[in-house]
């Protein structure tokens, strides 16, 4: 802004119609974006798809906003060391003026602070941790995607209304598997159902979950409900398929696991698998229809919620930046004040915990013509996260 203010002001001289260009340039923001994301590792998959969605919603809504945004891309590689020394960098070296991205809870637990502290706003595109917008919520982080109580908590109560009584669980072992299932398992057995066992493979790690299938097996369980996404829901889908599980013991879960990024890379292991999810790419609505043709033409492939969390992010940092916000502050400001109807109906952030408020749909995953689909079953009204201890600062 000050270099391009001071080449205005040399350039005066050579007449109006130049001064009347750099004078639309004086009013124009460059917005540093640092994007960071898991581009290697267990959810690669899941970062570009938010990638690719935040560049497609820059390029449907921001052409207008008055702002370039330059995006510093740093991969996060599901690691929560990694996730904070890049935090770090992107704050103190880069000097960006907001964060977007964060795929993993055990990321998010570690940045939290380093964010906070240091006054950057972060839209959150992913990561489900109930803390950030609980307990150790802040000013400057906003989630535009889902909370982990969210998604698992209607279908506790959902599944009992269906008549499944009992249920064994597995989830990996760090903050979203636990997150999940505990959120899962409050609302099962407050509704009357009753967990009869609980597996937490070890996360990143567990290539075989047939020792975790066997117990469940043996649990005398009418089904079985789990946690996992990217590269292990995928493994653990077939897994569960060719054990022989399937017949017996549905399978249901939060429905990152048969998530459209991955569902037919799963195959026919994934067909009547029962799930929730805060957005499927079926939803009949016209921001839905305008978003899944649009991020065809760009990518080849049908979006996802991973999708959709990076065109929403990248929608309410326009928003955010249209309503007059320039800088770190005004940002942090502004982007829980966003309301729009995009892909997924209307969105709305909660002020109490600048956490998303949607509806839930319960969905079976189910042969299509081009491929495996969602079908959705249920309809789970939208009701705000509890506060979960959070008492929201004002930003400084
Ligand atoms: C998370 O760690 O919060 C997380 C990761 C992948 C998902 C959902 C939640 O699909």
């Amino acid at each position: 802004m000050k270099t391009n203010m001071r080449a205005a002001l040399a350039g005066l001289a050579t007449g109006t119609a130049m001064l009347a260009g750099m004078m639309s340039q004086a009013h124009a923001e460059d917005i540093k974006v640092g994007m960071l994301l898991p581009y290697s590792g267990v959810y690669a998959a899941l970062g570009q798809d938010i990638d690719d969605a935040f560049a497609l919603g820059l390029e449907t809504f921001g052409a207008d906003a008055g702002a370039t945004f330059d995006i510093i891309r740093e991969d996060d590689e599901v690691k929560p060391p990694v996730g904070l020394a890049k935090t770090k960098k992107l704050i103190l070296q880069d000097e960006v003026d907001v964060m977007v991205g964060i795929v993993s809870s055990g990321v998010l637990g570690a940045i939290r602070d380093t964010v906070d502290g240091a006054g950057v706003p972060l839209i959150v595109a992913n990561a489900g941790n109930d803390e950030a917008t609980g307990e150790a919520c802040s000013p400057y982080i906003t989630r535009v995607s889902f909370s982990n109580h969210q998604v698992n908590t209607p279908m506790g109560q959902w599944m009992v209304g269906q008549g499944v009584k009992k249920v064994f669980t597995i989830a990996p072992d760090y903050a979203a598997g636990r997150q999940m299932i505990d959120a899962f398992t409050a609302a099962f057995t407050a509704a009357g159902g009753e967990v009869v066992g609980q597996e937490w493979p070890a996360f990143q790690k567990t290539q075989d979950f047939g020792p975790f299938l066997a117990n469940a097996k043996a649990s005398g369980a009418d089904a079985v409900y789990v946690f996992f996404a990217g590269g292990e829901a995928i493994s653990f889908v077939k897994q569960y398929d060719s054990f022989g599980l399937k017949a017996d013991m549905p399978l249901y879960g939060s429905g990152f696991l048969t998530s459209s990024l991955y569902v037919n890379a799963e195959g026919p292991a994934a067909e009547g698998v029962i799930t929730a999810l805060h957005y499927v790419p079926t939803l009949d609505n016209p921001e839905n229809a305008a978003f899944v043709a649009a991020f065809k033409e760009k990518t080849g492939r049908i979006p996802s919620e991973y999708a959709v969390h990076g065109y929403d992010a990248a929608r309410a940092l326009v928003e955010a930046v249209k309503s007059g916000a320039t800088d770190r502050d005004t940002l942090a400001a502004a982007l829980p004040k966003v309301a729009f109807t995009g892909p997924r109906g209307d969105l709305r952030i909660d002020p109490a915990t600048n956490n998303i408020v949607q509806p839930i749909h319960v969905y079976e995953t189910v042969a299509g013509p081009d491929g495996l689909t969602q079908k959705v079953l249920a309809t789970l009204p939208a009701v705000a996260d509890p506060v979960n201890g959070c008492q929201m600062p004002s930003v400084n």
